[in-house]
């Protein structure tokens, strides 16, 4: 297992969108072990292969308190979305230190293969819901400060830009 390089916004890789995984084989399965190791380590909720510079579908998430409980989710689809929405605060460990309020559907269905490639179907709601949503975003190549207004989104590119160049420096 290894820790994995995490992508920072604005870096424009992260606006890739993913392709399907073709084969849960040992080559995606030491990559979710790999993904789940990095998320644990950033302390995250949830980690989308494209932040680790891979561009496909593949996503990992945890949201119990004891860490314990992973959820691999590939080639995951939304098959159904409520229509009553929510906004809650969201964060990314592609955009450390923000944390914003994004709307989403309150409730959702997916499908989706697990980590051994077997084929499942959850609901979600709360926290999970929002997770999966944010998480399958960053698959298409989105990032959840593009759903803030481009002015708070250039303060915020701003801000890592300016972070990043402190970071080159030390
Ligand atoms: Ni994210």
């Amino acid at each position: 297992m290894a820790l994995l390089p995490i992508l920072c916004y604005p870096d424009p890789r992260l606006h890739t969108v993913a392709k399907p995984v073709q084969d849960v084989d040992a080559r995606i399965k030491a990559l979710v072990a790999d993904m789940l190791e990095t998320m644990y380590d950033a302390n995250g909720i949830g980690l989308a292969a494209t932040q680790v510079d891979v561009h496909e579908r593949l996503v990992v998430i945890d949201i119990s308190e004891q860490r314990n409980q992973p959820l691999v989710l590939i080639n995951p689809e939304i098959t159904w979305a409520s229509p009553d929405r929510q906004v809650s605060d969201e964060g990314c460990l592609s955009v450390p230190g923000i944390y914003d309020g994004v709307e989403r559907s309150a409730a959702i269905k997916v499908t989706a293969l697990d980590g051994e490639g077997r084929s499942r179907k959850l609901e979600a709601q709360g926290i999970l819901a929002v997770c999966i949503q944010h998480e399958m975003d960053h698959l298409l190549g989105k990032v959840f400060v593009e759903y803030l207004s481009p002015l708070k989104r250039n303060r915020i590119k701003t801000k890592m830009l300016k972070a990043r160049r402190e970071t080159e420096r030390a």
